[in-house]
């Protein structure tokens, strides 16, 4: 505990121990992580980076919490999270935007908006922060990757490099930043009149609040879409008849199948059960294998 103290006192922003990670999760699920850590700014971030180095201590960017089902147990790690402004900043030029990695990624639309840049459209009604979205290639038809120009990013040892389009690679859901920490993302942007921009955001944003449970405590899709499959995770489940299964306090979403709930104080063992089930009907039935998109803490 001591060594962990002197962490704190070398840092400007917030640490604590045992902060319960069902409150920061969009699940509202998580046991306590052993070090939780808000770095004030790049410098701090660096420290906290070696000192889990020098202590062999998992790190984990915890973002919103949008698309993570923390362990009901814990997490025996550093969880960080960039809410301070200095990971939060937004610099437009011209039709290009940078944007920090801690900002909402519903901010970085709106402000591209306010600007009348289009492009990011894409992301509405996405949850997390833009370091999250570019980190799993986030988006709607159009993926986010596709818009990046550039992304300054810090690797475990906490040395900063900026990795330019030749050196990133965008998949679906997926990047090669994994093994970096984004600090920040330059777009490349369309100018674009602010009432079509409007118009796309509302659009998307109608259509999702009609097909997915937005309102209910969730982590948006648990599985990815088979990929060169005729159907998506959600029909697959839904045509086994699992929407409204129901796993302790979880329930698989009636609205959206590939949705799963929590509906009464529901445990990671209640979410991992239906994930459980849910796999093993769609693979007698289709011979698909679903693979999560969230990720397990
Ligand atoms: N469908 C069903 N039953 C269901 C759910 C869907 O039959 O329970 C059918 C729909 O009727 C539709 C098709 O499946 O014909 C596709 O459904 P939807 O349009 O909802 O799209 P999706 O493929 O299920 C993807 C992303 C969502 C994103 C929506 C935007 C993945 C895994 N999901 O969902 O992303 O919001 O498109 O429409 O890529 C997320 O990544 O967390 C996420 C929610």
């Amino acid at each position: 505990m001591a060594s962990y103290r002197i962490l704190k006192k070398s840092l400007k922003g917030k640490v604590s121990f045992g902060e319960p990670l069902s409150m920061h999760t969009t699940f509202r699920i998580g046991g306590p992580a052993k070090i939780w850590v808000e770095p004030d700014d790049e410098e701090d971030l660096k420290k906290v980076l070696r000192f889990a180095k020098k202590r062999n201590l998992k790190t984990f960017i915890i973002g919103f919490g949008s698309n993570v089902l923390a362990d009901d147990k814990g997490f025996d790690g550093i969880a960080i999270r960039f809410s301070s402004p200095n990971f939060k900043k937004i610099h437009f030029e011209k039709t290009k935007v940078r944007a920090g990695s801690g900002l909402a990624v519903i901010s970085l639309v709106l402000s591209c908006c306010r600007h009348s840049l289009g492009g990011l459209e894409c992301l509405v009604g996405i949850p997390g922060t833009v370091g999250g979205a570019v980190r799993m290639n986030a988006g709607y038809k159009k993926n986010i990757g596709e818009l990046i120009n550039s992304v300054r990013v810090m690797d475990k040892n906490g040395r900063i490099k900026t990795l330019y389009k030749k050196d990133l690679k965008f998949g679906y859901r997926r990047s090669n930043l994994s093994s970096y920490i984004a600090l920040e993302a330059e777009f490349n942007l369309k100018r674009s009149p602010k009432s079509s921009i409007v118009k796309s955001c509302n659009d998307l944003i109608k259509s999702k609040r009609q097909t997915q449970p937005l309102n209910k405590r969730s982590a948006g899709c648990v599985f990815k879409n088979p990929e060169g499959r005729k159907y998506p995770a959600g029909r697959l489940i839904d045509l086994c008849g699992l929407k409204g299964a129901k796993m302790g306090g979880a329930r698989i979403s009636s609205k959206h199948a590939n949705f799963i709930i929590n509906e009464t104080r529901a445990t990671s063992k209640d979410v991992v059960n239906l994930m459980n089930l849910a796999k093993k009907k769609v693979r007698e039935k289709f011979g698909v294998c679903l693979e999560p998109e969230i990720i397990r803490l």
